[in-house]
């Protein structure tokens, strides 16, 4: 074994679910975490950008997105993303497998949007991008004015993120950082390790 083989944690080792509940905040804080999400573009090259953490159960790691995007077809055509979470001190890597939320669990989150997000999900187009400055201010103000309370869009649309391997990256400035990694076998057990940061 050399100095950066796994170390396989002892029994009785916290699962993913818990300390993915100490990390993340609750499904009902407005301050939501951002993520990058990296996806396998058709190009063959990755492509990654910025979403909300919508929310998180013991399925998975839920984000809402324009299902005319890129991201939606780069999902469609290859489910395998990586999801990065950055704090202070802190990272967790996410790979996994996305599938379409539940037209219940879309609506939930669209709710718990803020009402500009609410609103930048009708309008978030090409056409309204290529306005000048003081179109795009007067109809963003109109459009709100017409709209006081908004459903979601057709194009509003949700995915879950259901890990394979979850690793979670803790610096410390007074020793040497490290990783805790969790693997889920096909049977949906998981493994956890030590590893060097
Ligand atoms: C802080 C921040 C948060 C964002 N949150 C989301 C989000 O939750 N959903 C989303 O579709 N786009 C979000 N975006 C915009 C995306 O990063 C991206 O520009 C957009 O979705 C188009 O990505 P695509 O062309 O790769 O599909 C966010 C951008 C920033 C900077």
């Amino acid at each position: 074994m050399t100095a950066l083989d796994p170390v396989v944690a002892p029994p009785g080792t916290a699962g993913p679910d818990e300390l993915l509940s100490v990390w993340l905040p609750s499904n009902d804080d407005p301050v939501r975490p951002l993520m990058t999400l990296s996806t396998v573009s058709s190009s063959g090259y990755p492509d990654a950008r910025t979403v909300l953490l919508s929310e998180y159960d013991d399925t998975g790691l839920y984000f809402h997105t324009d299902s005319r995007s890129r991201k939606v077809a780069d999902v469609t055509a290859n489910p395998r993303v990586a999801l990065t979470l950055l704090w202070p001190g802190r990272q967790l890597v996410v790979q996994g497998d996305a599938s379409r939320s539940s037209a219940e669990e879309q609506a939930w989150a669209y709710e718990h949007r803020s009402r500009y997000l609410q609103q930048l999900s009708w309008l978030n187009t090409a056409s309204f991008a290529a306005l000048d400055g003081a179109a795009r201010l007067s109809q963003w103000a109109e459009f709100g004015h017409e709209h006081p309370s908004l459903t979601p869009p057709p194009t509003w649309t949700g995915f879950v993120v259901r890990p394979v391997r979850l690793t979670f990256w803790e610096g410390d400035p007074d020793t040497a950082s490290r990783r805790t990694e969790y693997r889920r076998d096909a049977d949906g057990a998981w493994t956890a390790s030590l590893l060097a940061g």
